[in-house]
């Protein structure tokens, strides 16, 4: 196999994905030699096309929807993060051949967050709409971070119910139906970890869940974070931020357990940013 089939993200859809052009970015500024595809992988035939993957010598893949908590299954071993979390998104090739998980979502939000805007997260009353994939790395590295309470609210309540009894910090992390979300108050911190925005769906979210100056976060970019950043500017949020800053940082994670070096990614984040437009109408 030649280099341009050692690396991959699985997802599904994963047409649109931006994971080849950070990584591709990334070994152009650090004289890497690399190739990374996406490869479009429905959950069903997913074991099977990780399994021709590495028999075709590849090396590593990043996992992303909905396949995250799948892949964590898959993995002979997991770093600690991943395990609690319950998602990879990171997977490395062993010597052995198995395969080893890593989650760098948790690490690339609170690098987002804390590094390249700033934020302080200590003390924020925070609300998670979500618990898939995503949102359970999000959750756990928000807690690590510093925020003091997190309501966690899901279409599906039992995945709500599932992910709180895996964090197991019953006085930090509570749930909440969906339904009742207009009676929670506000928070200081809203994170939308819903996949609704990427099949273009607007969540219907009360503006009074919207504290003063609160940050409001899209795990996602591009449109799919549109209708939630738009509702969080009406709502007067104090920041209202998509994930792409989240995406470059944990590439760049992964890319440094595959590669042993860390990009620079300010370059990378302006040469997307710059791409990417801001809002539906622009
Ligand atoms: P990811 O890896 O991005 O987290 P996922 O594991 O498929 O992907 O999770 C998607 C999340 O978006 C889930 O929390 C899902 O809610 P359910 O658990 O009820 O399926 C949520 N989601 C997707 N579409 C939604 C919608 N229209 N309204 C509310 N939540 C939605």
């Amino acid at each position: 196999m030649n280099a341009s089939s050692d690396f991959a993200v699985f997802g599904h859809p994963i047409a649109h994905s931006l994971s080849p052009r950070i990584h591709a970015l990334f070994g152009r500024q650090l004289g890497i030699d690399l190739h990374y595809v996406a490869i479009d992988a429905p959950p069903e035939t997913f074991a099977t096309q990780l399994g021709q993957f590495a028999a075709a010598g590849g090396r590593g893949a990043n996992v992303t929807l909905p396949l995250k908590q799948i892949a964590a299954g898959f993995c002979a071993e997991r770093s600690e993060f991943a395990t609690r979390a319950g998602a990879v998104n990171t997977l490395s090739r062993r010597a052995d051949g198995q395969w080893r998980g890593d989650n760098t979502d948790g690490a690339g939000l609170i690098c987002d967050l804390a590094e390249r805007h700033r934020l302080d997260l200590r003390g924020r009353r925070g609300l998670m709409l979500g618990a898939g994939g995503a949102a359970r790395a999000a959750a756990f590295a928000l807690l690590e971070a510093g925020v003091e309470q997190l309501t966690i609210v899901n279409r599906t309540p039992e995945r709500a119910d599932a992910l709180a009894d895996a964090i197991g910090m019953p006085k930090r992390v509570h749930t909440r139906y969906w339904k009742d979300l207009s009676t929670l108050g506000s928070f200081e911190l809203i994170i939308d970890a819903t996949s609704a925005g990427i099949s273009r769906e607007a969540l219907s979210l009360p503006f009074a869940l919207v504290a003063p100056r609160a940050l409001c976060y899209h795990l996602s970019y591009g449109a799919a974070a549109f209708s939630f950043l738009a509702w969080a500017r009406t709502a007067h949020a104090g920041q209202a931020l998509d994930g792409l800053g989240m995406l470059v940082e944990q590439a760049a994670e992964s890319f440094a357990i595959w590669h042993g070096k860390r990009p620079d990614t300010d370059p990378v984040y302006a040469t997307l940013r710059g791409e990417l437009p801001l809002n539906a109408s622009d």
